[in-house]
């Protein structure tokens, strides 16, 4: 939007990417309050935000978004004009065992802040006009694309070649019309909750913005997920439980470029309009295992490929999508982002990250998380 709002509700702020998009807002933009809302559930960790916990224009309120009457007083309270929701259940393992917590926050919770923020908004004189609410949506709504590449996903496929070069390779990507197709519980309540978003916009005329993202990485991510999971593993000598043959394909991006893609699309994007983020960088889950073995094995003083044999296939995953990859041209060209660093200097940082912060996972995997993780993992 043209006109920046100056009272920004984040949703979620307290979880991986939320944590980086408040961070980013609260330093580039001191003349606007930034109010982070979050649930704290084990996602949310408010060690995350350390660094800016004091800045003058930063406030933390901890409230469930699916509580409408606290959605109401949280956004009138605050006068909020722009709202970048992020808060979600976001682990497909997780919504495979209990869908109903992600249809009640992903689905519910959605639909709750709209309405908060369209009841406040139709209440102002000026209504809609310098108003935005974005929803921060997933690649996983459009389904499973099949590796049509005869050799694998690999290079060409990563961030090294330009755009029109993966496009003239002749695969498939997702676009922004490309028709849902949910597989997932998880996908399948993000898919839902974007629909509200739409049809808030079609019916009301409220200004959204939905974005659908790759796969992201980097500082900060709960060691669930794939990419930290595993380092923490190779750091602590356990095994590495790749599902099924691990020839699953996933686009990957840092969780920086994902955080600064929000922050021009919040205030340079057009009402109503979607758009596909990802940086061209697909690699097949073993590839980029292998990737970061190397890296630990490399920054922790051993040879690399050492703890290639902490290498472990379990059960697949039920439903398991093939492949995701995503088609960001739209946003390369008409808002001009593009991603600002290349696989292999990412994994590096993020490595980095993980062995500089060794408290920060003590912590945020202490409690119930050992238990989870035994009942998840182990027995797979
Ligand atoms: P995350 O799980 O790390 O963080 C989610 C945050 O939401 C946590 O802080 C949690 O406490 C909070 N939360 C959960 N339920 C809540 C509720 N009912 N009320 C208030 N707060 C609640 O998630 P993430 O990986 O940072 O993902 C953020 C958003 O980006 C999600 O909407 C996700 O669907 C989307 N997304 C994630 C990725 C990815 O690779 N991680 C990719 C594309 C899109
Ligand atoms: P994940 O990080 O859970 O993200 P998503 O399912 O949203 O893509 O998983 C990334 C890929 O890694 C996915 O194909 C599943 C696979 N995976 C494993 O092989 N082992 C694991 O322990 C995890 C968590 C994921």
């Amino acid at each position: 939007m043209s006109q920046s709002p100056k009272n920004i509700m984040i949703t979620g702020g307290a979880g991986f990417i939320g944590s980086h998009v408040v961070r980013l807002f609260v330093k580039k933009y001191p003349q606007s309050k930034i109010v982070n809302v979050d649930k704290l559930t084990y996602a949310g960790n408010l060690n995350n935000l350390k660094d800016i916990e004091d800045a003058p224009n930063y406030k933390f309120v901890k409230a469930d978004i699916a509580d409408l009457d606290k959605m109401r007083e949280i956004i009138k309270d605050n006068e909020i004009t722009g709202i970048i929701h992020l808060a979600a259940e976001s682990h497909v393992d997780r919504s495979i065992k209990d869908p109903f917590t992600f249809a009640r926050t992903n689905v519910m919770g959605t639909l709750a802040l709209l309405q908060a923020a369209k009841e406040y908004w139709d209440s102002l004189p000026e209504k809609y006009e310098g108003k935005l609410f974005y929803h921060i949506s997933t690649d996983e709504v459009y389904g499973a694309l099949e590796i049509t590449n005869p050799e694998g996903v690999k290079a060409p496929f990563t961030t090294k070649a330009s755009a029109d070069d993966h496009m003239a390779f002749g695969v498939d990507f997702f676009v922004e019309t490309t028709k849902y197709d949910p597989h997932s519980p998880y996908s399948a309540s993000k898919a839902s909750s974007d629909h509200f978003v739409r049809a808030y916009h079609d019916t009301y005329g409220m200004p959204t913005i939905v974005t659908n993202c790759s796969n992201n990485y980097g500082p900060y991510q709960f060691p669930e997920k794939l990419i930290p999971l595993f380092i923490n593993n190779i750091l602590q000598g356990k095994n590495l439980p790749v599902y099924g043959k691990g020839e699953n394909v996933r686009d990957w991006l840092f969780v920086e470029d994902h955080a600064r893609a929000i922050d021009l699309i919040f205030h340079k994007g057009k009402p109503g309009d979607t758009y596909n983020i990802g940086g061209f960088n697909e690699w097949k889950n073993i590839d980029l295992i292998k990737v970061v073995i190397k890296t630990v094995d490399r920054l922790t003083g051993k040879p690399e490929g050492t703890s290639e044999h902490l290498i472990t296939y379990v059960t697949d995953r039920l439903g398991h999508d093939m492949r995701y990859a995503i088609d960001s041209r739209k946003l390369q060209k008409e808002l001009g982002w593009e991603p600002s660093l290349q696989f292999e200097e990412g994994i590096e940082k993020t490595v980095k990250w993980y062995l500089d912060n060794k408290d920060w996972v003590d912590n945020v995997t202490s409690g119930d998380y050992e238990k989870y993780y035994d009942q998840m993992y182990k027995n797979r």
